[in-house]
């Protein structure tokens, strides 16, 4: 499932960079991409940096993260 609209980023490479080391929203982004650009997928960072995979509101749905990226660009300068 892809969790980053901006950088195409799936939810196992997320996965694989948590796995990896990383442990903040900006240790992920360095590893992966994700969240560096319109920032709309940070919450689903952020859950997963909590929850791993496993949390209860998984898989969020394509929809909700268009959704927070449309409302991110539009509400950008
Ligand atoms: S959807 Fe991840 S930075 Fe835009």
């Amino acid at each position: 499932m892809i969790v980053c609209l901006c950088h195409a980023v799936r939810d196992r490479d997320l996965d694989a960079a948590i796995a990896e080391g990383a442990s903040t929203v900006e240790e992920v982004g360095r590893a992966c991409g994700a969240g560096t650009g319109c920032g709309a997928c940070i919450p689903d960072v952020e859950d997963r940096l909590a929850h791993g995979n496993g949390c209860g509101d998984c898989p969020r749905s394509l929809a909700s993260v268009r959704s927070r990226t449309t409302e991110a660009r539009e509400a950008a300068p």
